[in-house]
């Protein structure tokens, strides 16, 4: 029986393609779950950026993430256009690389201009070799080493500053010259996301509690190897309401007014990252320009009432940037029917190139890449190959019937997949190839067996003999 679709859509994988020219394009990447690039190609194959989905895997392997380059460049500049249209002040979106963090990533946002937000010595790392000017990276980290702390002092980064220890650390490890710092505040605004990635509840492991402002700001006045050039917070992510970003603006420019008080040349606001995508079809996340435009107007209105001048205003996106623009091809494997009770097929990844379903109880969609327009004929739970029962990408998934070698589509995936995958099982990770214009190039290559044991040392006793 062809199974009837809410929207009254039977066939695979239409419902989910981008709207066309001739529909409505006032959509955002983020509003749209398989990249804007997307379509369904004359042998019935799935299309991103030009290239045949069956073709790639066929040419790099399964599972594979496919990257698309315009999907990504599209969302970078839809945030940046939508900063100048409308904030009067000077802005500067940048990349929280935590979402995907690789070189050819890091280099195409770069290339669009957007700056960089690094959690780690290794995504300084990278994106300092990806060749992003180190005015525009901004590091942050509730627990940075002395080490990251000289790496970055040494790549003439912006520091974010978390806590008090590492003020302190700062203070003690500076040279002469005055380090660029950034306080991250929690601002106490609660938003509806997972508890796991809620950030700005003042039950958070992150950022200077703000009834310590005064003591804060008196502290950090006083430091002249301290240049404390902006405030930053960050709320959580996910999020589809838009009025906990307009809360979080308010606070922050209180939060400049009194820094103001204290005579700090506190001149950047960054208001994080958060801004939701579509997973699934009940998904309806505010659009980039929807998320930016309240933002700016509050900061504006703020500014003017405290009789402030305007900030630069930076944001930190990385789902909303990178999430839609990639999707993983699996080739399906074998399948187990309990009688009454489910039908699992298994692909050749699960959990370990995808932890975010067993980790948030994420809920993804999938698409057969190889008969996009079959009927959807089958609910199927779609099961990874890694040994835990909990290794289940998708419960109950409407597809066409499917055999072993059907490659299967998991959309959405380009943030925190690959950034939060895993060598379980010692199963090597998967390759990635970016797509545009009908040409792929490899951006990860697959890692081979050799690579699982690359970091293993066997002692001279326990060598076999
Ligand atoms: C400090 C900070 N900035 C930016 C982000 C990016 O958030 P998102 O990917 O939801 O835009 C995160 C993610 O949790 C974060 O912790």
């Amino acid at each position: 029986m062809v199974s009837t679709h809410p929207t009254g859509v039977q066939n695979s994988g239409s419902k989910y393609l981008p709207q066309t020219s001739n529909q409505n394009t006032n959509l955002s990447p983020n509003q749209q779950i398989l990249p804007i690039t997307a379509r369904i190609n004359s042998r019935d194959s799935l299309e991103i950026g030009g290239c045949d989905v069956t073709t790639l895997v066929q040419q790099f392997g399964s599972p594979l993430y496919i990257l698309d380059e315009d999907t990504l460049r599209t969302a970078s500049k839809q945030y940046q256009e939508s900063f100048k249209r409308y904030y009067k002040g000077e802005s500067q979106v940048l990349y929280a690389s935590k979402a995907w963090s690789c070189l050819a990533v890091c280099a195409i946002v770069a290339s669009v201009g957007l700056g960089i937000d690094v959690v780690s010595g290794g995504e300084l790392y990278t994106a300092q070799t990806a060749g992003v000017n180190p005015d525009k990276i901004y590091f942050h980290g509730n627990n940075k080493s002395r080490e990251e702390l000289n790496l970055a002092i040494q790549s003439g980064c912006t520091i974010v500053v978390d806590n008090w220890y590492e003020l302190h650390t700062l203070v003690e490890i500076a040279g002469n010259k005055p380090i660029r710092i950034m306080l991250r505040l929690t601002p106490g605004i609660e938003c509806h996301t997972h508890e796991y990635i809620r950030t700005g509840h003042l039950d958070s492991k992150f950022g200077f509690d703000p009834n310590d402002l005064d003591d804060l700001f008196a502290f950090v006045s006083k430091q002249s190897v301290l240049d404390c050039v902006g405030l930053h917070a960050h709320i959580g992510s996910q999020i589809f309401e838009r009025q906990p970003h307009r809360d979080l603006a308010a606070v922050m420019v209180q939060w400049l007014s009194k820094a103001s008080g204290y005579g700090l040349p506190v001149r950047e606001l960054n208001v994080g990252g958060g801004l939701g995508i579509q997973y699934i079809e009940s998904d309806d996340p505010p659009s980039i320009e929807e998320w930016v435009k309240p933002i700016c107007e509050v900061i504006e209105e703020a500014c003017a009432a405290a009789n402030l001048p305007l900030p630069k205003l930076l944001c930190e996106p990385g789902r909303s940037l990178i999430g839609t623009a990639c999707v993983t091809a699996y080739t399906i494997g074998s399948s187990k029917v309990i009688p009454e009770i489910r039908t699992y097929i298994t692909v050749d990844g699960g959990m370990a190139d995808n932890p975010r379903p067993i980790t948030y109880q994420s809920v993804y969609r999938a698409v057969v890449g190889n008969r996009m327009s079959e009927p959807l004929t089958e609910t199927v739970t779609i099961a990874g190959k890694h040994c835990e029962s909990g290794d289940i990408l998708i419960k109950n998934a409407q597809l066409p019937k499917t055999k072993p070698g059907d490659i299967l589509i998991v959309m959405a995936t380009g943030a925190y997949n690959y950034s939060m995958s895993s060598n379980y099982n010692r199963l090597p990770r998967p390759a990635a190839v970016v797509v545009v214009n009908g040409e792929a190039n490899l951006i990860l290559q697959r890692e081979a067996y050799q690579d699982l044991i690359k970091q293993d040392c066997l002692p001279q006793r326990l060598i076999q003999k």
